[in-house]
């Protein structure tokens, strides 16, 4: 599943954000590439351990520990500690999956790398190219969205970032390990929630009584799936 979830931050708090990580020592994303995608690789990051990047990112763990939307659709174990990076004058990322295991360097946290994440902190309007393309079984999905939200999609996915040949994209991406290892698992037990919201939203009570049962589903195919 890929899925977009809308304003994460309204845009004048989307702004201060930004304009805060402009103060931030940037280096060469290379850093964080493993051996295949070091090659690909072309841009600037944050390191880990700056100050702004853990201040920032603890600001958008704490927005997505709020965001229903989120929360049902990747059921979260464990995210990793935002990372930040910006494309400009012709810099690009080519095809590539994502490592699957991840340790972070400061704390020794170590997870599976189960969804990756985009948050977008540039308006589309700002630069040329810069689409985030990703590949599913679908076909390939081009995303370039409005500062504030962020992209969902499976980090099994070949992905890639077209150059950035006007302007500069900046964004925050990182991974997160669900309680639900299998993308499919996930897609139903969102599609079973979204589905008992509009149940439960109902005045009838013959539907409220429904609800009440496709809950009891919803928990029992959880604690058949989940992995803690
Ligand atoms: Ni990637």
């Amino acid at each position: 599943m890929i899925l977009t979830i809308p304003k994460l931050f309204p845009k004048l708090q989307v702004r201060a954000l930004r304009a805060r990580l402009g103060a931030a020592e940037w280096t060469d994303g290379r850093v964080t590439a493993g051996h295949q995608s070091a090659q690909t690789k072309n841009n600037s990051q944050i390191p880990e351990s700056d100050p702004i990047a853990r201040e920032v990112g603890e600001m958008i763990l704490g927005a997505l520990g709020q965001n229903p939307l989120f929360r049902s659709a990747a059921l979260p174990l464990k995210v990793f500690p935002p990372l930040f990076n910006r494309y400009a004058g012709g810099q690009t990322f080519g095809t590539h999956v994502d490592n699957s295991l991840r340790t972070h360097a400061e704390t020794g946290g170590r997870l599976r790398t189960d969804l990756s994440c985009t948050l977008f902190f540039s308006e589309p309007e700002e630069y040329d190219g810069g689409e985030l393309v990703i590949e599913d079984t679908y076909g390939a999905k081009s995303v370039k969205l409005p500062a504030g939200d962020m992209i969902l999609y499976p980090a099994t996915s070949l992905h890639h970032v077209t150059p950035v040949t006007r302007g500069a994209r900046v964004s925050s991406f990182f991974w997160l390990q669900s309680t639900i290892r299998q993308d499919a698992h996930r897609t139903l037990l969102f599609d079973l929630d979204t589905a008992i919201q509009q149940v439960a939203a109902s005045s009838d009570p013959a539907m409220a009584a429904s609800a009440v049962k496709l809950t009891g589903v919803y928990h029992n195919l959880i604690r058949q799936w989940a992995e803690l």
